[in-house]
């Protein structure tokens, strides 16, 4: 048997369109254009890349985007003077700022300045606490959002009697995809690198979301058969001489004995930038009900 190939491209741009004619039929109807306002940090090549695709998605959908790039050295106080502006900003719903940060900075502080109604990654403390109460009006951190969506398309919205292993336990990935999967009613363990006997752990897995940061971590043989398997991953390698993309699973192997699973690049990735439309959209919506 050979898995499911679960392709997230598609299943994004399917989210994406659907975010697109949402927004030209509330326009339709006199209603407001949602607004995302991107801020880099600084001059990450890989977070540039992808500051630069959140806005050109963004405009795809009929968003107003604003994309703030601050130069490495921008202090403390210029960005919290900067997110209190978007906050204050009514043609603006939700607040992104790219992470990870310059170290001078302190990440926590300004996450907490972003007003909850516009953090548009669900990780200011307020919304992370209502996440965690399985409350479901809360934005929800695009990428474990985008899994959570894979799952519900091929389980349902009821994972109870399922096991779900997570491995990695990051602010971004792993802790708030812990928090979907209780509200979903699975039985959750979630792992770290040091965690004992991994391999055996993973293999008890139902569903096992993999956002380790280490290249095809994950063999075949730490999956069990039939397990549906979401690879957060994206590492970049050098094989044969040439660089490539991988996941944190052996995809190659894995693909032989797991009943579906996310390729790299392809699945997981695409999902967390159709999240954020959807997250922001979502604001949108709220925000003329306060
Ligand atoms: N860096 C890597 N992933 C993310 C994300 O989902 N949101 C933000 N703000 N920064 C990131």
């Amino acid at each position: 048997m050979t898995a499911t190939i679960i392709d997230g491209k598609a299943f994004a741009a399917d989210i994406r369109e659907q975010v697109r004619l949402q927004v030209e039929e509330n326009l339709q109807k006199g209603g407001v254009r949602p607004g995302l306002a991107v801020v880099l940090v600084g001059d990450d090549a890989a977070s540039d890349v992808y500051v630069r695709n959140k806005g050109i998605a963004a405009e795809a959908a009929g968003f107003y985007s604003e994309t703030h790039r601050l130069p490495g050295e921008t202090t403390q106080q210029q960005l919290l003077d900067l997110i209190q502006e978007l906050n204050h900003k009514s043609s603006i719903h939700g607040i992104l700022v790219q992470l990870p940060l310059p170290a001078h900075l302190d990440k926590e502080a300004v996450i907490a300045a972003i007003a909850p109604h516009k953090d548009v990654d669900g990780f200011h403390p307020h919304n992370v606490g209502k996440l965690w109460l399985g409350e479901k009006d809360c934005p929800v951190p695009c990428t474990p959002l985008g899994c959570s969506l894979i799952l519900e398309h091929h389980l349902g919205s009821n994972l109870e009697g399922k096991k779900a292993v997570v491995i990695g336990a990051s602010n971004i990935v792993g802790k708030p995809m812990a928090a979907l999967l209780m509200r979903m009613r699975a039985t959750v363990t979630v792992c770290n690198s040091k965690t004992p006997n991994l391999p055996e752990v993973a293999r008890q897995a139902d569903i096992l979301v993999v956002a380790a940061g280490r290249a095809e971590l994950v063999k075949a043989d730490w999956i069990k058969a039939g397990a549906i398997v979401l690879d957060v991953g994206i590492n970049r390698i050098e094989r044969d001489g040439k660089a490539q993309l991988v996941g944190d699973v052996d995809f190659a192997a894995a693909k032989a004995v797991a009943g579906a699973i996310t390729p790299v690049p392809g699945g997981i990735g695409p999902m967390t930038i159709a999240c954020l439309l959807r997250n922001t959209l979502q604001l949108q919506q709220l925000s003329t009900q306060m």
